[in-house]
């Protein structure tokens, strides 16, 4: 079965890629490189013995987009991963982001429609959620409006997906991931942030084999046990099996309706320090770190009710925080020897 992979040389596509291929998938990635490189095709095959199927050109220009789908008529499901994430960028060049991630949604669709295409899984985020006034978040929970151009394009792109499956044969599953971290075992795909990392853990990461001199340990004045900020970290590996198994019920037609939502967590909170403590045990080594400010847009705490997917999807989180933060610094050191 063929698998077309939208942002398959990407953090989470790639170790996507590795487990549909694991588990017998035909799989072929469409990627600009916009923010990863061809060498992740060979690391790839280097974990699973195969190299995927890879085309480069951009999603967002409708002509190529066509031309793929016509030549590639045998695809049976699409992972749509390809889009641009970073959120202080997105409210900087807010049309670039809604150029970008929805035109692209756009396209496929189409593409998907035109070539009696029916499946799709969408990469979705817990930002939908905002600060929610109760915790854990369900799929039910009702949706914020969104804190920046980023958030904004993963709730219309929802919209579009749910407009779409109305008037066309399109089923769909939303995935809304919560914080994924950590790397895959063998150190070959992780996490390739350009430039000075956002995100917590490549900041813990890079600070710990000196690229940063110190991790700014955004706000600890919270109103949680040890007042810092809480979100539901993931490990990537838990999180691309929830992709396989979400593209095996699609076409396996075990979909209760047109589009189904499931948020992938752990289903645990866990705090900035509890992330660094684990680092320090996992890792050995003492972090340097500095409590500053909060940072503006974060919320307080965040995490999942999981018993959804974890029932309905029959998909479960598996690996502990000291899995993720002991990959994420395995997969920082070969970085470091690779260069
Ligand atoms: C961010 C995005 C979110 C996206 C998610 C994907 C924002 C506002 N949100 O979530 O839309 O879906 O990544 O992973 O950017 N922290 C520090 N120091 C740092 C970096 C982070 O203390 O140098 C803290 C943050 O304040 C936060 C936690 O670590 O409390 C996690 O931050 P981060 O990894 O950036 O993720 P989110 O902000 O939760």
């Amino acid at each position: 079965m063929k698998i077309l992979v939208t942002g398959g040389t990407g953090y989470i596509g790639s170790h996507t890629v590795v487990e549909l291929q694991s588990k017998g998938f035909e799989v072929i990635i469409v990627d600009d490189l916009s923010n990863s490189s061809i060498d992740v095709l060979d690391n790839i095959a280097k974990i699973s013995g195969k190299k995927p199927l890879f085309e480069k050109f951009s999603l967002t220009d409708p002509e190529k987009t066509t031309a793929f789908f016509k030549l590639h008529n045998d695809i049976r499901a699409v992972i749509h991963f390809a889009a641009f994430k970073a959120v202080g960028e997105s409210v900087e060049f807010p049309l670039v982001y809604y150029r970008n991630n929805i035109l692209s949604l756009v396209n496929i669709l189409q593409g998907m429609i035109d070539n009696n295409i029916r499946d799709l899984v969408f990469s979705s985020s817990c930002t939908v959620y905002g600060q929610p006034d109760t915790l854990p978040a369900r799929e039910d929970t009702p949706v914020q409006k969104a804190a920046s151009p980023y958030g904004n394009t993963k709730q219309i792109c929802e919209e579009i997906i749910n407009d779409t499956s109305q008037s066309a044969n399109i089923h769909g599953i939303l995935l809304r991931y919560f914080n994924p971290i950590g790397a895959h075992e063998t150190a070959f795909i992780g996490e390739l942030p350009l430039g000075v990392p956002n995100c917590l853990m490549p900041y813990i990461t890079q600070t710990a084999i000196g690229k940063r001199p110190f991790l700014r340990v955004w706000g600890d004045d919270y109103d949680t046990p040890d007042g810092t900020a809480i979100r539901d970290y993931i490990h990537v590996v838990d999180l691309a099996k929830a992709h396989v198994t979400a593209v095996e019920r699609l076409t396996g037609e075990k979909c209760k309706k047109n589009v189904e939502v499931f948020n992938l967590g752990t289903g645990n909170g866990l705090s900035v320090m509890e992330v660094i403590k684990s680092f320090e045990r996992t890792s050995g080594l003492k972090l340097n770190y500095e409590i500053k400010e909060r940072r503006p847009g974060d919320i307080v705490k965040v995490w999942a009710d999981t018993e959804f997917a974890n029932k309905e999807l029959g998909w479960k989180a598996e690996k502990t925080l000291d899995e993720m933060t002991g990959s994420a610094w395995k997969w920082e050191q070969a970085l470091a020897k690779r260069k």
